[in-house]
């Protein structure tokens, strides 16, 4: 399973980039509008930390509007990936920057259908929200089942990336139900590591090291 991370902070992005974990970035407009930095500037910024994909989002909402857009995200570096919303307008314009090779996420799913359509479309990427549908009290683990059931059932390439994931639980899920890649923001990333029984055993470890004068 692939691991992007959901943030346009950059000093996170290098940190977590350290371990070697990490196989590429997403962001949205919220989360540019967060870092409060010019949007192509930390775009650039970014694709420099990882070789993996790094999501960037069109504002426009018409078709015409989002190619031209995407045409010049695209430019900004080889492993940009060109974020859509799941409209019509941007399924369109996912099939003209698919078939120009520009790598598509489309995103905003929130039904199986939406991803079937996304597929045909030639998208990369397709970003299901999970946690959004939570928030709804919709299981949106059973949407990330349901796609990935319909994209084996027909050989689709997209890759399921799971979205809007907020907890090590959703991650697990994610894992367990074939999503290729999952997206989440630092602090998740980070609390996957941790369990309680790994701090105890280790502090026993040491204190017996310690106590019995091992050294390596
Ligand atoms: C994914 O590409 C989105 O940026 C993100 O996962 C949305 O997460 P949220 O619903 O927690 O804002």
């Amino acid at each position: 399973m692939k691991f992007f991370v959901d943030t346009a902070d950059t000093k996170d992005i290098a940190d977590l980039a350290a371990t070697g974990l990490i196989d590429g970035v997403t962001t949205n407009p919220s989360l540019i509008a967060k870092s409060g930095r010019p949007f192509a500037e930390v775009i650039a910024e970014i694709c420099g930390l990882t070789d993996g994909p790094v999501s960037a989002e069109v504002v426009a909402i018409d078709a015409e509007g989002m190619i031209s857009e995407g045409r010049k995200l695209a430019k900004i570096a080889e492993n940009v990936a060109v974020k859509l919303p799941l409209t019509w307008d941007g399924l369109k314009a996912c099939r003209t920057l698919a078939d120009e090779g520009i790598p598509v996420n489309v995103t905003l799913c929130f039904s199986a259908n939406q991803a079937l359509l996304a597929a045909k479309a030639g998208a990369a990427f397709i970003s299901p929200f999970i946690g959004r549908l939570d928030d709804i009290h919709i299981d949106g683990m059973e949407l990330i089942q349901e796609i990935r059931q319909i994209y084996d059932n027909y050989m689709f390439e997209t890759e399921i990336l799971a979205a809007s994931i907020r907890s090590p639980n959703h991650v697990k899920l994610s894992a367990l139900a074939g999503a290729d890649v999952m997206t989440a923001p630092p602090a998740v990333i980070r609390s996957l590591v941790s369990h309680p029984l790994t701090d105890k055993g280790l502090e026993i470890f040491l204190a017996d090291a310690k106590k019995a004068g091992i050294k390596v």
